[in-house]
């Protein structure tokens, strides 16, 4: 199988076939999506909600996630993988930023990072794009911010959308090969991925842009609970696992597993 490299996203976006990312934190859902073709894997700082039981992203540390992104590029034969830098890891200065990508490629095994933020994070990208680091810009709602941005809000609408336009005219400027937008106007988003040569990526941006992103556990309903928006559910994983945990509990209290064939 052929890797999937920067230039196959820019041609898949010229050629307009949509391009696919989800997150994963492990070493089987990574396989699995690779499997089923997703092009991308991101081991979002999700991971902070979704694997170490946070309640914002906030808190995940370049520690944490780094062992996750080892494990999901171990696993992913074809997919890129995209290493998420977390909050405070490279805000401080373009050097920071650098420093903290590199740790993604060469101990998380990362094909690439990505980091929140629009035309102030110029600097970031372009220091890391020069120094062998492929970048993607996440721009529109950026949890990262949320105190600052006053919660889980939908970004460039109305005046806000000339904003919105100029991050990402900025950070395709500076270097980064895709922008994600998340939670954003559709037809705002659909003008952006019109006018930038780069892919967009769309999480609740609508169906204007180059590709969609959404993450795993929301997709497949192993998480339970409010739902954004802009989440599908695919699958019911929570189903799945909660009929068999409590059939596995209901074998063990009636003494019918183990059965003579799983004896020695
Ligand atoms: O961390 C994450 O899961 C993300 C996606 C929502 C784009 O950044
Ligand atoms: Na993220």
């Amino acid at each position: 199988v052929k890797k999937i490299r920067t230039h196959h996203l820019r041609e898949m976006k010229e050629r307009g076939e949509p391009i696919t990312m989800l997150t994963a934190y492990d070493m089987y859902t990574a396989a699995i999506f690779d499997e089923a073709g997703i092009e991308m894997l991101l081991v979002g700082d999700s991971a902070s909600n979704n694997v170490f039981g946070n309640e914002t992203s906030l808190p995940v540390t370049v520690d944490e996630l780094l062992p996750l992104t080892r494990a999901v590029a171990k696993s992913a034969k074809r997919a890129m993988v995209v290493g998420d830098l977390p909050f405070g890891s490279y805000q401080a200065s373009p050097e920071q930023g650098y420093l903290t990508a590199v740790r993604f490629m060469k101990e998380g095994g990362a094909h690439c990072v990505k980091l929140e933020g629009g035309e102030e994070m110029a600097p970031v990208i372009t220091k890391c794009v020069q120094g062998g680091v492929p970048v993607i810009a996440h721009i529109g709602f950026t949890p990262q911010s949320e105190h600052t941005l006053g919660g889980y809000r939908v970004q460039g609408r109305g005046d806000a959308a000339e904003r919105l336009k100029a991050d990402a005219r900025a950070v395709q400027a500076a270097g980064a090969f895709m922008v994600v937008m998340e939670m954003v106007p559709a037809d705002i988003a659909r003008e952006i991925s019109e006018e930038l040569a780069i892919p967009t990526i769309g999480i609740g941006a609508g169906n204007g842009c180059d590709g969609q992103v959404l993450v795993w556990t929301d997709a497949f309903g192993i998480r339970t609970g409010k739902m954004p928006r802009f989440v599908k559910q695919y699958a019911d994983l929570h189903g799945v696992l909660l009929e068999g945990a409590k059939a596995y509990r209901d074998d063990v209290k009636a003494r019918t597993f183990p059965g003579e064939e799983h004896q020695f």
